[in-house]
């Protein structure tokens, strides 16, 4: 089975960046990602790739090589699906914000929607592959909707989740550290199904990185592989307060314990704490499984990662406020960062996000910089919580384009992205400007405590 076009539902921050690796590679194939949202579209097909929505290193030059060629975006859901002999499922998968799993499942409402939408329109077999990050057999119930309510065509259902990190989405596509595609090898069709997944990622992925596995083992593993990576964070920032209160310093202690080749040193840097779209939203669909199987002390072990994560962004926020005097009361608090990580413009679940709402209740003004996030989207980030008006977010919190501005007359600066310019500060400047005693907490551990100091800095770092 040789697949001449892929359509990909969901051209978010995996379907846009994978489908651009896809098309890059595999020329031979066309390649159509469609969304609902008109504006999205318009910037991925913006004349200057330096415009496409989503910013990643490396992403822009993928596009150009393949956009016109073989990589289409558009918003004729309809048609993309029904020339397609393979669809992605690549939509949102956020945590349910109303009825029975509140809080905690996986809202799949639009999964279902892209699913009744392709049975709708296909008038010929298609592989769907699910590529958003779902609940184990979801795929059965996809089966169930495609199969009973389409036009007689056969479906198979591949689950093939997608383990990109953003800010690192390219180089992550280009060389994965494996791929991974779960389908029904039991039987010769679905054997099929999953080898013409397996010959499109061939294309540049060396085989023995492409697992193929069982549906229900792949769709596990993706929440699996993110509760993991969260674990490891909170592992090492609940240590950051421990070593605080005793004098060690957590830096050195993640370097002794990251040499030991079984614990190894990735993902041992403690920081304000996790964010992004993900690790949040998985684990806690990864309890509730967990619970709806009556599993409970498996959900409870889960669901401390994200207890600890809490913690840990509102110990940071509580520490800017008892540092400053027990009041932060209309004192100017500059932050530097908004996204929840370096080199990505995404903000969803940001530690910054957190802090700022700690500290805008206790009235202080807050002036944020990000290089890559836009205004708009810091207030839409601050509304959504509901914790005040939009008008009082407005008028507490002032979105400046440079970091020299946030800081002018700050009372204190915090540190909630590691974006490399804010290593290159020039912070004698940064300290001139600032009201003395100028106070600096970092939240990423960018900055050396004792250079900071010698200039004079009342110098704050996580564990440490
Ligand atoms: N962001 C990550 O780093 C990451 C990594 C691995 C896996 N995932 C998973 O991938 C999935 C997508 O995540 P994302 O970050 O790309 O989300 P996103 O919100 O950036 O993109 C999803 C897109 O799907 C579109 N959409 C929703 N329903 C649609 C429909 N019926 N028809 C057409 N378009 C529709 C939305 O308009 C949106 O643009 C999620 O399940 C997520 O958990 C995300």
């Amino acid at each position: 089975m040789k697949i001449k076009n892929i359509c990909c539902i969901g051209a978010g921050y995996v379907g846009g960046p994978t489908m651009s690796v896809i098309a890059q590679k595999c020329p031979e194939i066309n390649v159509t990602v469609v969304d609902l949202n008109e504006k999205r579209i318009a910037a991925w097909n913006d004349e200057d790739v330096e415009n496409i929505p989503i910013y990643e290193p490396g992403l822009s030059g993928v596009v150009a090589e393949a956009r016109g060629r073989n990589l289409f975006f558009s918003t004729d859901v309809d048609e993309a699906i029904d020339k397609a002999d393979m669809i992605f499922i690549s939509v949102n998968t956020p945590t349910k914000t109303y009825g029975i799993g509140k809080g905690m499942a996986a809202d799949l409402k639009w999964i279902e929607l892209c699913a009744r939408q392709i049975a709708r329109v296909a008038t010929s077999d298609k592989i769907v592959v699910e590529k958003s990050t779902l609940p184990v057999r979801t795929a059965a119930a996809l089966s169930d909707i495609l199969h009973n309510t389409g036009n007689g065509v056969k479906y198979h259902i591949l689950s093939n989740p997608e383990f990109l990190a953003e800010g690192t989405a390219v180089e992550d596509l280009h060389a994965p550290d494996r791929v991974l595609i779960g389908g029904d090898y039991t039987t010769e069709e679905g054997s099929k199904a999953l080898q013409a997944l397996v010959d499109v990622y061939a294309h540049w992925v060396p085989k023995e990185n492409i697992l193929t596995t069982n549906v229900w083992s792949s769709e596990l593993s993706k929440l699996t592989a993110n509760a993991f990576l969260a674990q490891r964070v909170s592992s090492i920032n609940s240590l950051s307060e421990l070593c605080e209160a005793s004098g060690a310093d957590v830096a050195e202690v993640a370097r002794a314990i990251g040499k030991d080749s079984r614990i190894g040193p990735k993902f041992l840097q403690s920081s304000v704490g996790f964010g992004g779209s993900c690790f949040q939203k998985d684990i806690l669909n990864l309890v509730y499984i967990a619970k709806s199987f009556g599993l409970n002390e498996v959900a409870d072990y889960w669901e401390q990662v994200i207890i600890m994560n809490d913690h840990q962004k509102r110990r940071f926020a509580a520490n800017i406020v008892k540092t400053l005097y027990n009041t932060v009361s209309g004192k100017k608090i500059a932050m530097l960062g908004w996204a929840f990580k370096k080199d990505t413009n995404d903000t969803r679940e940001s530690a910054a996000i957190y802090v700022a709402d700690y500290l805008l209740n206790e009235r202080a003004e807050v002036v944020v910089y990000d290089p890559k996030v836009t205004s708009a989207q810091i207030y839409a980030d601050l509304d959504y919580l509901g914790s005040r008006s939009e008008e009082e977010n407005r008028n507490l919190v002032t979105v400046v384009n440079s970091p020299y501005e946030a800081i002018e007359d700050a009372h204190a600066t915090a540190i909630l992205t590691e974006w490399d310019e804010f290593k290159k500060l020039d912070w004698d400047k940064v300290f001139e400007s600032m009201l003395k005693p100028a106070f600096l907490f970092d939240g990423r551990r960018l900055l050396e405590r004792n250079e900071m100091e010698e200039k004079g800095f009342k110098f704050y770092s996580i564990g440490n």
